[in-house]
């Protein structure tokens, strides 16, 4: 756009009609010849004709100025962070139905409102320690769910288990459920449980049931990992001792179920393995010769007989991978001990005439040496879970310290993110930062990142990380516009200029006051969320108990209600 002052504008034509209307009313005045009246007056006419011609088109040009520096939002329909009501991205103000997980409070917003996921997909959180994962998020998802849904929980050490296991029982009437070797819950007054993984293979021997293959196996897995970084000899040797794992304890089971002896179980396995070579032989030779599964058994009985007989060396070579595998169930330990049989039914988590709560409790301290009896715990309570084939009962997974359950990835993962949303199992997993995921999950990493239906992350630290935030979250756009002012008599320019800028910069992302998160639900643009402590929320304050021994929680004022 440009014009030119001194020709085009329409002070250039007003002046003139001024001095031609001042010049008319003179003549008239002096009673002037009518050819000049006529001269003057016509002048007058066209100049102010002229004028307002051009005012009318300076003002459309200012009404189109206007709007171009306005932004035309080309750039996405982002214009603002924290624009959306959370209700039009699909989250909820209220838990009337119980199935709602509580996100934290808009940020800004002066409603004292909550914010809740009530979907059936899965969510990933990605904070650091101190963060306020636990008292902010798990604790209160733990007692906020309602009495239909059930619960699996992972946690470090007992206290969210102690500080929700009084209103867990006593007003939600559930079937709390305490997975711990370690008793540890002992110091509170609560009774643990034992579980023996290998229960259900009892149960499908004597259901003569050749599922028995799959769930052997992917015990086997749970035991013998195959790391990221596995390769060469050793990788045969691991994958040889899953397969004596596996076998074995298909034998153990079938006479478990025929003979009633407990021994379909990984202390007694282990206690075989270290027992030496003739006891080995002597299984291999039993499971020669029976008949269960059309010879199954039987066939893996012979060869493992053989190899020992013909390579020898190399038969050492996978039974010391599997005892590694096997050293947390040595018989004398609390694992080993605590897993002859199960004192509850894993088929509860899917019975619908049962409320549970299942809690996996390690001592934090030895988390990385029995990573891979939670791992396994998980694995059979989630397979028990997607295999019923039912939607109801829900199950909500609130995996905290996902990472460190395991140092490889969990067979059942897998199958709860691609299929759990429709066998109404979805997981909560919490996470330190994406690295450590991916140093467990490897290509399966990217898998949480596209199944899950919410994204939150605190205490963002990682730059690399906060730049990918960044981009998801996407672009507002801004309006630039630059003039040159005219020297005399010469035309001014306006240019203006849209373009997008990030809705949150990455340095935001890594700036972030602490208790505040960013949320992306789905593809949508993010929110930015206050975290809420469950001491701020009736009547969650009174569902959830002190743990003695454990750090006190501050005073927060009650400020919302759940
Ligand atoms: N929303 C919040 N506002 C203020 N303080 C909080 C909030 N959430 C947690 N905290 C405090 O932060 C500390 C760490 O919280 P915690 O939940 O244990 O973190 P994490 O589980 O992520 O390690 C606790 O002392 C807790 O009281
Ligand atoms: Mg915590």
């Amino acid at each position: 756009m440009s014009q030119n002052p001194n020709s085009d504008s329409a002070l250039a034509a007003a002046i003139p009609a001024v001095i031609c209307f001042g010049l008319y009313k003179g003549l008239k005045a002096m009673e002037a010849h009518d050819v000049l009246l006529y001269l003057f007056g016509g002048g007058a006419l066209f100049c102010a004709l002229l004028t307002s011609f051009r005012l009318v088109r300076d003002v459309q040009v200012g009404i189109a100025l206007k709007r171009l520096l306005k932004p035309g939002g080309i750039h996405g329909r982002v214009e603002q962070l924290n624009g959306y009501d959370p209700r039009s991205l699909g989250l909820h103000t209220d838990n009337e139905d119980g199935n709602g997980l509580m996100l934290g409070h808009l940020m800004g917003s002066p409603a004292p409102e909550l914010i809740y996921y009530k979907g059936d997909g899965h969510g990933l959180i990605a904070a650091g320690t101190g963060a306020g994962k636990t008292s902010s998020l798990s604790k209160g998802w733990t007692v906020g769910l309602g009495k239909h849904h059930n619960r699996i929980i992972t946690s470090k050490g007992v206290d969210i288990a102690v500080a929700t296991y009084r209103f867990l029982t006593q007003e939600l009437k559930h079937h709390v459920v305490c997975i711990d070797p370690y008793r540890l819950m002992a110091a509170h007054g609560i009774q643990s449980d034992d579980f023996n993984p290998c229960d259900i293979l009892v149960d499908l021997a004597e259901k003569e049931s050749a599922d028995i293959f799959d769930k052997a196996r992917e015990i086997a897995l749970c035991l013998i990992p195959e790391g990221l970084e596995a390769s060469g000899e050793n990788k045969i040797f691991r994958s040889v001792g899953r397969q004596f794992i596996s076998n074995v304890l298909i034998y153990l089971a079938i006479e478990q179920a025929e003979t009633g002896e407990l021994c379909c179980n990984l202390a007694y396995l282990n206690r075989l393995l270290n027992s030496g070579t003739e006891d080995l032989l002597e299984i291999f030779s039993r499971m020669a010769i029976i008949p269960h599964f059309d010879g199954a058994v039987a066939r893996a009985g012979k060869r493992f007989l053989s190899q020992f007989k013909n390579n020898p060396k190399s038969a050492q070579s996978f039974i010391t991978e599997t005892q590694e595998g096997l050293t947390i169930f040595e018989p004398a330990t609390p694992i080993g001990k605590s897993c002859e049989y199960s004192t509850f039914k894993l088929s509860d988590i899917k019975n619908p005439n049962k409320n549970v709560t299942f809690h996996i409790i390690l001592p934090p301290e030895k988390s990385g040496i029995n990573d891979t009896f939670a791992g396994l715990a998980l694995n059979s309570i989630c397979t028990t879970a997607i295999e019923a084939d039912s939607f109801h009962p829900q199950v909500t997974i609130i995996a905290d310290e996902f990472e460190n359950l395991s140092t490889a990835p969990i067979p059942v993962i897998e199958r709860v993110l691609k299929i759990g949303r429709t066998r109404g199992v979805r997981l909560f997993a919490f996470i330190q930062d994406q690295e450590s995921l991916k140093a467990r999950y490897g290509q399966l990493s990217s898998m949480f990142w596209t199944q899950a239906a919410v994204f939150m992350a605190m205490d963002i630290r990682n730059v690399e990380e906060a730049e990918e935030y960044s981009k998801r979250a996407g672009q507002r756009s801004i309006v630039t516009d630059s003039a040159t002012i005219p020297k005399q008599g010469g035309e001014f320019d306006v240019s203006v200029n849209e373009e997008g800028i990030p809705l949150i910069r990455l340095d935001e992302l890594t700036r972030m006051p602490k208790f505040t998160a960013i949320l992306f639900k789905e593809q949508n643009p993010p929110l930015m969320l206050d975290l809420v402590h469950y001491k701020q929320i009736d009547p969650w304050i009174y569902r959830i108990d002190d743990v003695p021994g454990s750090p006190a929680e501050g005073h927060f004022p009650i400020e919302y209600r759940a």
